[in-house]
């Protein structure tokens, strides 16, 4: 996939990533020695290939770039109790996340929807239901693995 992010879109990631509390997923790690940040912008660039692919909208990938990079805002390490007072954080991250970035943005449904339906299947009741969505759910799990074996590979 050769697709090169264009200059607005960039300018929307870093409006986006110099932001105090986005920043603050830099801090929390995720998989392997990727932090939540770093996963985030993982998430969101894998989705923009995809998406080119299959020829978004603009106002698509706006909503991919935004909900991706705050798909995983849920702002704890979950790997000190992946079972909080809540619930367990597998199941539970996306509505945290959701509640967190609904508190300092103004998202529209279908970015809501990309940020709440990240983990299906793992949230039946919460599917994604626009392209976006099933888009950035796919990129994260592929991200996922990739970082997963990119730090075992480089710790073995
Ligand atoms: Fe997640
Ligand atoms: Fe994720």
């Amino acid at each position: 996939m050769s697709y090169k992010i264009t200059a607005s879109e960039k300018a929307l990631l870093q409006e986006l990533q110099i932001n105090e509390h986005i920043s603050k997923m830099k801090t929390y790690p995720h998989h392997g020695e990727v932090t939540v940040f770093d996963h985030s912008e993982h998430v969101v660039i894998t989705s923009l290939k995809i998406a080119d692919l299959l020829c978004l909208s603009e106002q698509q990938k706006k909503n991919i770039i935004i909900g991706g990079m705050l798909h995983d805002f849920f702002l704890y390490d979950w790997h000190k109790g992946r079972i909080r007072t809540e619930g367990i954080h597998c199941w539970l991250h996306p509505k945290v996340a959701l509640k967190n970035a609904s508190a300092l943005f103004d998202l529209n449904n279908n970015q809501k929807n990309i940020i709440r339906s990240h983990m299906f299947p793992a949230t039946l009741l919460h599917p994604p239901t626009c392209a976006e969505a099933w888009i950035v759910s796919l990129a994260d799990k592929l991200c996922a693995i990739l970082e997963y074996f990119n730090t075992r590979s480089k710790n073995t």
